[in-house]
């Protein structure tokens, strides 16, 4: 792992939270039937986490001498309620996954700092995983 090949990866993450702000967004304006208010509203309520992701990785980029991307992971399209939700699934396993990785990544540059933030992340990440799966577990539609 070198420094240069951190800054790419970091940049795929960062690439990731800006499709997850724009996918939370759009399902939370695209939700509609019974649900919709609370869904609208659970999906709103995660921008505010990945915009601070966003903006950690940016900064952190940007400190490590790289330039950090403006594009958008694509956001799957989604035809119901269930699949919206299916994909933001998916999205958060993901970015457990690749915040894991990081994690381990960043502490083998011995980036301490890095390492515990990206550690943080994952938390954060976990639980709009764990949310997003009980919310799906009986899911009537
Ligand atoms: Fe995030
Ligand atoms: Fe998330």
């Amino acid at each position: 792992m070198d420094k240069e090949t951190l800054i790419k990866n970091l940049n795929e993450d960062l690439s990731g939270e800006l499709g997850a702000i724009a996918q939370y967004i759009v399902y939370a304006a695209m939700a509609t039937g019974p649900y919709r208010p609370q869904l609208a509203q659970f999906f709103l309520t995660e921008v505010p986490d990945e915009q601070a992701h966003a903006q950690f990785l940016a900064n952190k980029i940007v400190s490590m001498g790289g330039t950090p991307t403006t594009e958008a992971r694509p956001v799957p399209a989604a035809n119901s309620s269930r699949e919206m939700l299916e994909a933001v699934r998916d999205a958060e396993e993901r970015a457990v996954r690749d915040y894991t990785q990081r994690a381990r990544e960043a502490e083998e540059m011995g980036d301490k700092g890095l390492m515990v933030q990206l550690e943080d992340m994952v938390r954060d990440e976990t639980s709009h995983l764990e949310e997003t799966r009980m919310i799906l577990r009986d899911w009537p539609l």
